[in-house]
């Protein structure tokens, strides 16, 4: 038997895996030369909303037996729907940290001026993300874009804040609820992920500076829709099989993104006769993921231009989205070009 004396490793520890999300956010602040520690308490919001939405997710399952717990939950709030319960937990944390003047979400009409004209952050929020998951105990996930503000602290909110593209993006991320829950994001720095330790209700760092393989050999689409595709996306589908490729789609965009994000493989979400401008959400859906795919090497396209050079004209305005491994999506515009129906 071979017996080692213990040698503390001294090296770095500061960015090594296991780094809670914390202290990570404070050690990265300095990066932000003009930082004064609101996007790091705005992160830390969100974190916080998602530890909560995390709870929410894991008992919906029992809050739904045959309305076991009546009407109203613990907190004496009407029982609702998760994407629902995920909106209001994540207005809440947006709306008391100060930070942010307004909200985009996918469950609000309008945008929501939080009338905090201090705040200097602009946040779209996909609070709840796979709905359609939920009930089956299939992972979902929360997707937040975070924009500076383009009109001066203290004055009202205007358009212009709200309708950036996406290359304005300060920050972005995702949370899967998944086997494990993770919070994963960027602030245009390269792309970390943290892991919820539910034990210790933190999160900690383990997957640092996440690098997208180039390529892979995952395809996600919904095949059930192929009737409804133009002959560029079959095309490329068909070539997909021809190379045997895997076909995975979990129907949780954040759930199927993150797996093509460690594995390698890209993910489709055409134009279809049901939704000619694709399904998707380009402000609180595309962008974010597009942003995070972009510091992690990989790319994101609408079939014509990158999805962070477009400008938004409307609130819940949707966008095909190809986003993936970065050799797939540029092969993916080539065939789909050559057909000249690519969207
Ligand atoms: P949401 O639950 O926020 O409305 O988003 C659902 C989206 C996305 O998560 C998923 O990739 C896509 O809808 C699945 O759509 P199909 O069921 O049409 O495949
Ligand atoms: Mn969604
Ligand atoms: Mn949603």
């Amino acid at each position: 038997m071979k017996i080692l004396p213990y040698e503390p490793d001294n090296t770095s520890l500061a960015y090594s895996v296991g780094t809670t999300l914390d202290r990570f956010i404070k050690l990265k602040q300095s990066e932000f030369p003009f930082a004064s520690g609101e996007l790091s308490q705005l992160l830390r919001d969100i974190a916080l909303a998602a530890k909560i939405v995390n709870r929410e997710t894991n008992r919906a399952g029992l809050a739904n037996i045959g309305g076991a717990f009546g009407q109203t939950n613990v907190q004496g709030e009407e029982q609702q729907k998760l994407d629902v319960i995920a909106n209001i937990r994540f207005m809440r944390a947006l709306s008391k940290g100060g930070e942010v003047c307004a909200i985009v979400s996918e469950e609000e009409d309008s945008v929501i001026d939080l009338q905090n004209n201090s705040g200097k952050y602009v946040v779209a929020i996909d609070p709840l993300d796979g709905s359609s998951n939920i009930d089956v105990n299939i992972s979902i996930g929360t997707i937040f874009s975070i924009y500076r503000r383009k009109t001066p602290q203290g004055s009202p909110i205007t358009e212009e804040d709200v309708m950036q593209p996406g290359r304005d993006q300060v920050a972005a991320g995702y949370v899967l609820y998944g086997s494990s829950t993770m919070l994963v994001y960027t602030t245009g720095h390269g792309v970390n992920g943290f892991t919820y330790e539910t034990s210790l209700g933190e999160f900690f760092l383990s997957h640092p500076s996440i690098k997208a393989p180039d390529n892979g050999k995952i395809y996600s689409i919904n095949e059930g829709l192929q009737n409804q595709w133009n002959e560029g996306i079959k095309d490329y589908i068909d070539e997909c099989k021809r190379r045997d490729y895997a076909a995975r789609y979990i129907g949780s965009l954040v759930a199927d993104f993150h797996r093509n994000l460690l594995k390698g493989g890209i993910y489709l979400y055409p134009a279809t006769h049901k939704n000619p401008e694709g399904k998707l959400r380009l402000l609180y859906e595309a962008n974010a993921l597009a942003f995070i795919a972009d510091q992690a090497g990989a790319l994101a396209t609408n079939g014509k231009e990158s999805i962070l050079d477009l400008q938004p004209t409307a609130l819940h305005q949707r966008t095909p989205l190809f986003i993936g491994s970065s050799k797939m999506v540029r092969e993916f515009e080539q065939i789909a070009k050559d057909k000249k129906v690519l969207v």
